[in-house]
């Protein structure tokens, strides 16, 4: 229905001319950017709108300008009649920088106006990221094209990319970037794509900004079965948020016929997609007391918003907050009077959307930020090398090979092949940032120097290094350098010569007596204590802090630092193997969320490990109130499910070969002073091979009753996914408070009683009520969402660890973003609870 947002945004000499510029509005955090702008002309206000428009030259580095066709010039506003085209590359992107975790509208314009003499017919794709956003025909004699979307940035860079896909060269005239209130517009998921903005009026202005202070652009509209009625009175807004234009809701359409409904319709891709709508009602006619204005609005059939009745004078937005689907792609919204209504249903404005999925992750950012350093270190100016390095696959940048996992991980590089690019300098060391990478060709260059020492321990752990035979051969520059450094540096201080001469002579006496064998059971002895000294460490046993089947564990101190000592009781065969498994782990691996083990105890029967002191003990005790009664809130929640998230996928992913912890629960995440989270007891631990073999298969199921993957339990299969299904539990528990299990709840396993909440859609009574309501829905459903998905019954359905931390972290960042913004909001008093959901709001067990 309606007119477009193209024929709106063009023709601007009928359309913007009367808009008065009285009253001088910011545009704090707009972008806007007129493609293809001299740099020399560069900013401009746009005399209709008073708009600042700059160049986009800063923003990217590819592309060349042009201006449409003189004749067709008078037709568009000036920021449309230049544009930029890029006749090289398959990809090229905007890179803005934007401010992260905003809502923006984000509109984009393309206008060909025959720039080239060609009378073409361009047609190519936009991007966003590493997302298809929609496909651009761009016509000759048409007003052009616009696309816009509302969505929400995930960092503060954007990019828009527009991608060659036949033979005609993509285009772009205009880049418009809005920042909305973060509390409008919500989507459940996604992002939405513009479908329409109308107001009901017979004028033939469009409205933009400065009357707009969000820069929508409103076509007026009105249908012949409709009719207007306007007001000179001033309409009241008192919410202040979704911020209509006076211009927009001083007039409204009614039917012509006062007895008929108000139809409207509008169509969507498919019958899967998602539509949202947003009515702005005001009644602004002066109606006798004894009138009533009264209608139902039906969508597709179905009475979502019975009686309303508009405001008088003060308008309202009303809008679905679940998303509707329409069969067949058709959507119609009735406005029907009820038999009490005396007067005809009316409405001033509608806007309409569609949910848009943008679903492919970016590339992991630090792989991202090594390979742009790459490229401006070395000036490498390779046309492929713009966007996200890794997706889509087809856009791949030149010399690189990713691991795609699925949409939601984030994929890694893991090669990266710079050979005969006529490097000159250093061999670079930040490479050995890149973690994920198993093979770096620098081969045909022209480097120099010592091939940095961090890139050769990559190298002892797997990397695969090609670099010229004559940067290995320098081996021994890598003595002399230091020398000279030092002598050059230090000419004042004699001693710190002799110093450094001294340990370079031990250096190279030692060196070739120490093996990778022998350094590691050096390191081993190291951290060897004996009996006594553990006994002296404990003073004497003193302190218990906990007891288990394995022994107990006691408080000590180890030159004065806080320790925790667990002490093997003698008893128990399946100790030993457990304390060999643990302390070989542990030697082995290091992550901030794993406790970290100081030394071991190995003196006949005497078996303990001493681990660092974690002041706050174990989640389970938190949960459960046993520790004096404090609670944790929800935030520190979701931390301490992250930090042990991050704790598990360390050992699934980081770990060569990657390990499966096998018990996962919240009695083995300790919490530090600080109440960092750290995963502890190691002594289930399995490596499971890599290659072919996605599982490995095990005669003994271990592990906790309640923590325990179903899947593995039947078949013996052993995957790390069983310890994401361990910790979907201990999400659960994080949650909800409850015990895993607890016979005097009638559903006893805490997923059967989860999931019986959840059926009831009710999220309070799913929440640890000691958290008194301290959280808000979105955070809580996700995490809960999370939780459910990770104790699938299926290990093949649910997430990697990695996407489950990523999920956390949205988590708390969704939590976060509404606390910073209620304290903006309780700053400015702002009212609230206006929006009308016209649809019920049941979120959807899963
Ligand atoms: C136009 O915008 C500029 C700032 O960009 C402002 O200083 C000026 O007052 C505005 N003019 C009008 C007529 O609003
Ligand atoms: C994108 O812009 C940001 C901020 O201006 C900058 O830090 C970053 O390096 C740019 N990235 C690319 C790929 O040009
Ligand atoms: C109200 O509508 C009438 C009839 O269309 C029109 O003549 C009049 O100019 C309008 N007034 C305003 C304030 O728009
Ligand atoms: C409302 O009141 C007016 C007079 O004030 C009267 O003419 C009219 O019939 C009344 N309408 C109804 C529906 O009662
Ligand atoms: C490294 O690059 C060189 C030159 O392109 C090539 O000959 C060689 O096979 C590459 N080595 C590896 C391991 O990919
Ligand atoms: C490297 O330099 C040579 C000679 O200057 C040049 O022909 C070649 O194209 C360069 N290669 C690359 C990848 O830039």
């Amino acid at each position: 229905m309606g007119a477009t947002l193209n024929g709106l945004l063009f023709y601007v000499c009928a359309a913007f001319s009367i808009i008065h510029l009285a009253h001088s509005q910011n545009q704090q955090g707009f972008i806007s950017l007129d493609c293809g702008l001299p740099s020399n002309e560069s900013p401009y206000n746009e005399p209709f709108t008073n708009l600042t428009y700059i160049s986009d030259a800063s923003f990217l580095h590819s592309g060349k300008t042009g201006t449409i066709h003189k004749d067709l010039k008078t037709h568009f506003m000036k920021p449309y009649t230049g544009l930029r085209y890029f006749p090289d590359g398959i990809r090229n992107c905007y890179n803005l920088s934007v401010m992260q975790d905003t809502k923006y509208l984000i509109r984009t314009v393309f206008v060909y106006g025959n720039y080239d003499g060609l009378n073409a017919s361009p047609r190519f794709d936009l991007y966003l990221g590493p997302n298809i956003w929609t496909t651009i025909d761009a016509k000759l004699s048409g007003p052009g094209m616009a696309q816009e979307i509302i969505h929400i940035t995930r960092s503060n860079i954007l990019e828009i990319c527009l991608v060659k896909t036949g033979t005609s060269t993509p285009l772009i005239s205009a880049l418009e970037l809005r920042p909305l209130p973060y509390d409008t517009y919500i989507t459940r998921t996604g992002s939405l794509k513009y479908v329409d903005r109308i107001y009901f009026s017979n004028s033939d202005q469009g409205v933009r900004y400065p009357e707009d202070v969000y820069d929508r652009a409103w076509s007026p509209f009105l249908p012949v079965e409709w009719t207007q009625i306007n007001t000179t009175l001033n309409v009241v807004d008192p919410h202040k948020d979704y911020n209509p234009p006076q211009d927009v809701i001083k007039t409204a359409a009614t039917p012509a016929i006062a007895s008929e409904p108000m139809t409207f319709s509008w169509t969507l891709d498919t019958s899967d997609d998602e539509t949202y709508a947003y009515l702005y009602m005001a009644d602004i006619q002066k109606v006798r007391n004894n009138d009533t204005r009264e209608f139902d609005i039906i969508a597709n059939g179905k009475v979502e918003f019975d009686p309303y009745s508009p405001m008088k004078f003060e308008v309202e937005v009303l809008f679905n907050r679940v998303p509707l689907k329409c069969e067949g792609g058709l959507c119609r919204v009735q406005l029907s009077r009820t038999r009490k209504s005396t007067l005809p249903p009316l409405m001033n404005a509608l806007e309409i959307f569609q949910v848009i999925e943008f679903p492919q992750s970016e590339t992991n950012q630090d792989d991202v930020i090594a390979m742009k350093n790459i490229r401006d270190t070395y000036g490498l100016n390779k046309i492929s090398w713009q966007g996200d390095p890794c997706v889509p696959k087809q856009f791949l940048w030149s010399g690189l090979r990713c691991n795609v996992i699925d949409v939601s991980t984030p994929p890694r590089i893991i090669a990266l092949d710079l050979s005969r690019n006529n490097l000159t300098g250093e061999v670079p060391e930040f490479l050995a940032k890149m973690k994920s990478l198993m093979l770096i060709n620098l081969s045909g260059n022209k480097l120099r120097g010592r091939i940095p020492q961090a890139l050769l321990d990559r190298e002892k752990e797997g990397l695969k290094l090609t670099l010229d035979g004559y940067l290995r051969t320098c081996k021994s520059c890598k003595k002399k350098f230091p020398v000279v450094a030092v002598v050059g540096a230090s000419l004042s201080s004699v001693a710190i010569i002799i110093t450094v001469v001294v340990l370079i002579f031990i250096f190279k006496r030692k060196k070739p007596s120490i093996s990778k064998v022998k350094r590691s059971s050096l390191e081993l002895k190291n951290r060897r204590f004996t009996y006594s000294e553990v006994k002296d460490m404990t003073n004497n046993f003193q302190v218990v802090l906990g007891k288990g089947g394995f022994g107990v564990v006691c408080h000590g101190f180890l030159n004065n630092q806080q320790v925790a000592v667990k002490v093997l009781s003698q008893s128990s065969t399946q100790g030993y193997k457990e304390f060999k498994t643990e302390v070989e782990l542990l030697l082995r691996v290091h992550h901030i969320n794993l406790v970290n083990l100081i030394g071991y105890c190995d003196e006949g029967n005497d078996l303990a490990l001493i681990y660092e002191f974690m002041e706050n003990g174990n989640l389970k005790e938190y949960l459960s109130g046993e520790r004096d009664g404090s609670v944790l809130n929800w935030p520190s929640r979701l931390k301490i499910a992250i930090e042990s998230a991050l704790g598990i996928e360390y050992l699934h992913i980081g770990c060569k070969p990657p390990m499966v912890h096998r018990d996962v629960k919240s009695t083995n995440i300790l919490l530090g002073q600080h109440f960092e989270a750290k995963l502890a007891d190691f002594g289930l631990s399995r490596s499971f091979l890599v290659g072919s073999k996605t599982h490995v298969s095990t005669t003994n199921v271990a592990g906790t009753i309640g923590y325990l993957d179903p899947e593995y339990y039947q078949k013996h299969w052993l995957t790390e996914k069983s310890d994401v299904y361990s910790f979907g539990i201990v999400l659960l528990e994080i949650i909800t408070g409850q015990p895993v299990i607890d016979q005097s709840r009638e559903n006893s396993y805490i997923v059967e009683w989860a999931k019986s909440m959840l059926a009831n859609g009710d999220i309070e009574s799913i929440m640890d009520p000691k958290l008194q309501r301290e959280y808000d829905t979105g955070s809580s459903w996700k995490a809960l969402e999370l939780a459910m998905a990770c104790i699938n019954p299926s290990s093949a359905e649910r997430p990697n660890m990695t996407r489950v931390a990523h999920e956390l972290n949205e988590c708390l960042e969704v939590y976060e973003n509404l606390t910073k913004r209620r304290s903006q909001d309780a700053n400015s008093s702002k009212s609230t609870g206006h929006s009308i959901s016209f649809v019920s709001d049941t979120p959807s067990a899963r």
